[in-house]
């Protein structure tokens, strides 16, 4: 009897160290996550802006393909996209739900596991977006959402958001446009970075202030390789070694190392500011120069799955490719869902090659 008891207890224990590993296993690394920038991050909150154009949306078909249930969610993708991915590596299922899908009882709740605020067309000034999109949530809207809820949470959540990891995707759109519609007056490319960067900054501060310390930061990518960009480099005979458009991956190149001396300037002033910045410039180039990675092998990095990368984009009657994870790029703009995961990888455990000064995973697990 007293043998079977033991036992018993025994199994007892086991099931409850059980639950204990598996209770640990599955808690996230940061309480929540919360995301800004554009489609490369947008999980659906432009579904909700009724003047945004159809281009600048993706719930419907062939978006989502690979996704569960084939789901069109608003995800420029054909499955996942980097904001759910590198969620994914934290511990969440995926990517928080978009802020403008939540009825306002929801926000405040909804706020203790993270909110997107991502939104396609959007770039770090708000002047970009309205041309292409006519209605985008632009990064100024993103930001004070964001700190108007946390305002709203009241007292005792400073823990909260200090612990959390904020995620920000931004820049390609303002360089896309920059370099896509020339005005008649000549510009000056640093004076047009510059402003980029500080816009970056008063909003990175904006976000601090609000009480966020854990910062992931992704430099705007050789947006020039693009399909949609390939294309308009070639018409204007301005190509890069890769066969892409010169002129706004020359300006992507210049940032990195803007964006790397911004947040530097930052991490000093600001006590207890941490971050991550990813180097989607070296990432690009690693790929666009034939480096096979674990479980990644791009074969087709020119040509979208999804429809030919011209005007007429990815839609339900577009062509669709079959291997879709040999294709870097899924329509005229955005990575296939293969393409993001080997970023957020990156972006996670990146030993310190194109993610500086430590990975987020490192940055995750800093306490504070
Ligand atoms: C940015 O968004 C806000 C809120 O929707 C809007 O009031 C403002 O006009 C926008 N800014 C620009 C330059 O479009
Ligand atoms: C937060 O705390 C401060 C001082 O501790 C107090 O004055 C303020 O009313 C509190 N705010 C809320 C929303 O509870
Ligand atoms: C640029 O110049 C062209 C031709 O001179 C003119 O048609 C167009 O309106 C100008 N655009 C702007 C933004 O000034
Ligand atoms: C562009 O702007 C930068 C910064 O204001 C300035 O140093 C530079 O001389 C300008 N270049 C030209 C060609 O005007
Ligand atoms: C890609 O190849 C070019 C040319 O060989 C080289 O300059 C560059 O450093 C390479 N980039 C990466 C990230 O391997
Ligand atoms: C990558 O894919 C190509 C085309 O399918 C194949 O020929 C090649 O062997 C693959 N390379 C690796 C390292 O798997
Ligand atoms: C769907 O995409 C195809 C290929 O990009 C394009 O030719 C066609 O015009 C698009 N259809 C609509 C309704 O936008």
């Amino acid at each position: 009897m007293a043998n079977r008891r033991g036992a018993v207890a025994l199994v007892a224990a086991v099931c409850l160290l059980e639950l204990a590993r598996r209770g640990l296993a599955e808690e996230p690394a940061v309480p929540a996550m919360f995301v800004f920038g554009d489609s490369t991050v947008d999980v659906g909150n432009n579904n909700y802006l009724a003047n945004s154009k159809q281009n600048c949306k993706a719930n419907y078909p062939r978006y989502g393909v690979d996704y569960p249930f084939q789901s069109p969610t608003g995800r420029f993708s054909n499955g996942y996209n980097l904001a759910d991915q590198l969620a994914q590596k934290l511990g969440f299922d995926k990517s928080p739900p978009p802020y403008l899908s939540l009825p306002d009882v929801a926000i405040i709740p909804q706020m203790s596991k993270g909110i997107n605020f991502a939104s396609g067309g959007s770039g770090l000034l708000d002047s970009t977006g309205p041309a292409v999109c006519t209605q985008v949530f632009n990064l100024t809207a993103q930001v004070q959402s964001f700190t108007s809820a946390v305002q709203k949470m009241g007292n005792g959540t400073a823990d909260l958001i200090s612990r959390s990891l904020i995620f920000v995707n931004t820049g390609s759109n303002d360089l896309f446009e920059y370099t896509d519609f020339p005005s008649n007056t000549t510009r000056n490319d640093t004076e047009f970075l510059q402003s980029l960067v500080a816009s970056y900054k008063s909003q990175l501060k904006l976000l601090y202030g609000a009480g966020a310390r854990k910062f992931s930061v992704v430099s705007p990518s050789l947006v020039g390789c693009c399909p949609s960009q390939r294309g308009i480099g070639h018409d204007k005979n301005d190509l890069d070694r890769y066969g892409c458009f010169r002129a706004p991956n020359f300006l992507s190149r210049q940032m990195y190392p803007m964006l790397d001396s911004m947040l530097r300037g930052l991490a000093t002033d600001l006590p207890g500011m941490r971050y991550s910045l990813g180097d989607s410039v070296g990432m690009a180039e690693l790929v666009l120069n034939g480096t096979v990675l674990p479980g990644a092998n791009f074969t087709v990095l020119d040509r979208p799955c999804c429809g030919d990368g011209g005007a007429g984009g990815c839609n339900g009657t577009a062509t669709l490719c079959q291997d879709r994870g040999s294709y870097l790029f899924w329509d005229g703009f955005h990575p296939t869902d293969a393409a993001s995961s080997v970023f957020a990888r990156e972006l996670f455990a990146d030993p310190g090659v194109f993610v500086h000064p430590i990975n987020v995973h490192e940055l995750a697990e800093l306490r504070p």
